[in-house]
């Protein structure tokens, strides 16, 4: 007998709860009708309008012809568009002001990659309230952000702003920014709206080359691509963008399957959608609308509420209308749910945003805190051989490296706001704790000039040791930057590997935007620690690390690939029925003339052989950690029931140190192929040095439940395994059976 569970119910009961406004739903309703009564068909249809910063906007906005903006941060120019749309356009509605604050506004904190690599919500939704407190006083009241889309290949640029490979990472980071951006408050001045984008599949896109085509099965959807979507709704997101890929044949942003039976009809969305930049208007580029005025048509009637940029929508919907293309009642529930969010938000009370107060709170002491403590937790250390990190005992050290002093470039890709002056490079802050001698070696991370290598390997004489860092630029990563090839830049690795050649402790920093492939820099170097762009403070924190002030804590988000031909690699990939057995010829060992099978007939590269370069959840500390005692409760479970997973954890070195544990699960056997594992759990568990602790996990036996043969959400009765590790590839399995 199948165990059924309501979708409601389940697998998003753990992550939290609803954001609040103070006016009640159905006063909010009263005055949206009240509204909507005295609105015109032109005055509909400018609210559905989103303009960027740069057009006329004071025009469009008195005009009534003006919905949104996005792009324009000055608050004096904010305030104009404002007076403008309250003081002069018939019914006085104001705009909504929008802008891309993905990592920080002022502040940037790390990538969201490098955020997820935290593996800590709290200090993820601490950095999202952060960005809400310092774009709201320039009169942002709406981010596009969380970017939800799960990412498996590296060469996709846009890895950089997501949460990585695992849906159930994605789902606990994707619900700690909502709530950091959006508050207790809905209608707070410092609240800001959400927007979970992209709907959807986007970062499946094949080949990992942006805006390319995607084929995800309707199954995959609902398993991978949609929890984080759900869960972030379930948590109050109050906006929605679609994507610019098709899946399967069909644009989202004219798909109504999408944007009306899950999202509004299975998921009772009462939110906002609005498009990607032009996504609308680009369904004629992908052959699926004839014309402008047609891409309205089919983006409008699949259940978009508002254009960003195609302009289709202003200039087309009368005529759709008049030809009854469109009808008015899915004009007016696109209006309700627009005018729902501005009084949501409390627009119509507070519109304008005190110009004065503009920059009082940006950069704080306290949000500079926040922001380091995140990169701090960022950081990923992969290599630490004979314990080289932290350098205690060195007094002089060599600092060299293209990113070494990168102001601009540590900040990452979408940090539009953040200011450059600001950031705090690793330089900056080694200078504080080191006799420094600096010598870059490289100008740019693709430079390939390789005059000033000779001079660092020179400096490298007289030190203690070298601090090498490499990566990439801020431009290299982010939307539409995509690599097929993932070795550093330019000629970063020579100058590691000639730095190596001095013999003295090389400590290699990579600063980039995605998973790099590192497996010949690794060899060249004693210690690696691996930095996705880390933001304003990411020098502080790196310092932190480097003289053992902070331990590395960080684990891979994503899997670290040995090439990029081993794209897309993810940890929780459905079993394989000739999985490999740790058996591989790899090509050099293969004798001249040898039969065709055997080499054994397993899922492996010739080349590379099987395994990642780094498995998901990975990371190294200072100290040890050994997991012992693990337990489970009970052997068989029936539907209702929580597993109880205990374990023990040691400390088992000599620094105090924080070691992220992970849960793991295996469905043995399905109605369809299941994944080799999911992460289920994790948990961020602080120890003094020698210390253990007994820790426990809690997992429900319906958030086992998948959408199975049948499409239908449940938990398939049988044999399951289950680990408690420190990475998505190590730890013994546990077994049990749901009944
Ligand atoms: C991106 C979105 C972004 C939008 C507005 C698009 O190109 O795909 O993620 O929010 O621009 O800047």
């Amino acid at each position: 007998m199948k165990l059924k569970h309501l979708l409601l119910c389940c697998l998003f009961a753990a992550v939290g709860c609803t954001t609040a406004t103070t006016t009640p739903d159905n006063e909010i309703d009263r005055k949206v009708e009240e509204l909507l009564a005295q609105m015109t068909l032109r005055e509909k249809i400018g609210q559905m309008n989103q303009v960027s910063g740069g057009a006329n906007l004071c025009d469009w906005a008195a005009s009534g012809d003006l919905g949104s903006i996005l792009n324009c941060v000055d608050p004096a120019e904010i305030n104009a568009v404002q007076r403008a749309a309250v003081e002069q356009s018939r019914l006085g509605i104001p705009v909504l002001v929008s802008r891309d604050v993905i990592h920080g506004f002022r502040t940037i904190f790390p990538i969201p990659l490098g955020m997820a690599a935290t593996f800590d919500p709290a200090v993820v939704e601490q950095g999202a309230r952060i960005a809400a407190v310092e774009a709201t006083a320039s009169g942002v009241r709406w981010t596009f952000s969380p970017m939800l889309d799960i990412a498996r290949d590296p060469r996709w640029g846009r890895v950089a702003e997501g949460s990585g490979e695992d849906t159930y990472l994605d789902v606990q980071m994707g619900v700690a920014m909502v709530k950091g951006y959006q508050g207790d408050d809905y209608a707070d001045p410092t609240s800001m709206a959400a927007c979970v984008k992209h709907f959807v599949g986007y970062g499946a896109a094949e080949g990992g080359r942006d805006y390319n085509t995607t084929m995800i099965s309707e199954r995959a959807l609902r398993n991978v691509y949609f929890p984080a979507f759900k869960a972030c709704i379930d948590a109050g997101a109050l906006t929605l963008m679609t994507s610019f890929n098709d899946v399967d044949g069909l644009p989202s942003t004219g798909n109504s399957w999408l944007l009306d039976d899950i999202l509004r009809k299975e998921w009772g969305f009462d939110g906002m959608v609005v498009t990607d930049w032009n996504s609308a208007g680009e369904m004629i580029a992908h052959g699926y609308a004839e014309d402008l005025k047609h891409s309205a048509e089919l983006a409008v009637n699949a259940g978009v509420d508002m254009d960003m940029m195609s302009f289709g929508f202003i200039e087309h919907i009368e005529e759709l209308i008049n030809e009854g293309k469109i009808e008015m009642q899915t004009i007016d529930n696109a209006v309700r749910n627009i005018l729902r969010l501005k009084f949501r938000l409390g627009l119509f009370e507070n519109p304008y945003v005190d110009e004065a107060k503009a920059r009082e709170k940006v950069y704080a002491p306290e949000h500079l805190e926040a922001a380091k403590q995140c990169a701090v937790e960022s950081a990923i250390l992969l290599q630490n051989n004979n314990n080289v990190l932290p350098l205690t005992d060195a007094k002089r050290i060599l600092v060299t490296g293209p990113m070494a002093n990168a102001q601009f470039d540590q900040l990452g890709t979408w940090a539009f706001d953040g200011e450059e002056a600001y950031t705090v490079t690793p330089l900056m802050a080694l200078r504080d704790d080191y006799d420094v001698v600096y010598e870059p070696g490289l100008t740019y991370s693709r430079d390939t000039n390789k005059a000033g290598i000779p001079a660092a390997v020179r400096a490298a004489a007289g030190v203690d040791a070298v601090v090498v860092c490499v990566g990439e630029e801020a431009i290299l990563s982010g939307e539409a930057h995509c690599l097929s090839q993932l070795n550093l830049q330019g000629a970063q690795s020579e100058l590691i590997a000639e730095l190596n050649k001095t013999g003295k402790p090389i400590v290699v920093v990579v600063i980039a935007g995605r998973p790099l492939t590192i497996e010949r820099d690794l060899a060249e170097c004693d210690a690696m620690l691996y930095s996705f762009h880390p933001g304003t403070m990411g020098g502080e924190a790196i310092a932190d690390l480097i003289t053992g002030r902070a331990v590395p804590s960080g684990k891979t988000p994503m899997t670290f690939l040995r090439d990029a031909g081993q794209a897309p690699f993810y940890y929780n990939h459905p079993m394989t029925g000739r999985p490999n057995n740790g058996t591989e010829t790899l090509l050099n060992d293969i004798p001249l003339k040898a039969g065709q099978t055997s080499l054994g007939c397993t899922s492996y590269y010739l080349d590379t052989g099987y395994g990642p370069l780094f498995p998901f959840g990975y990371g190294l500390s200072y100290t040890t950690f050994d997991y012992s005692c693990i337990t489970i409760d009970k052997t068989e479970y029936t539907e209702g029931d929580v597993i109880v997973v205990e374990y023990d954890l040691t400390n088992s070195g000599k620094v105090d140190a924080t070691e992220v544990a992970q849960l793991y699960v295996r469905d043995l056997v399905g109605s369809v192929v299941r994944p080799v594992k999911e992460l289920k759990g994790f948990e961020r568990v602080y120890l003094k040095a020698g210390e253990t602790k007994h820790c426990r996990f809690e997992l429900p036996v319906a958030e086992l439940a998948f959408w199975n043969r049948d499409m239908e959400y449940v938990v398939e009765p049988g044999k399951f395994q289950l680990w408690v590790a420190g990475d998505s590839a190590s730890g013994e399995a546990l077994a049990f059976e749901v009944k």
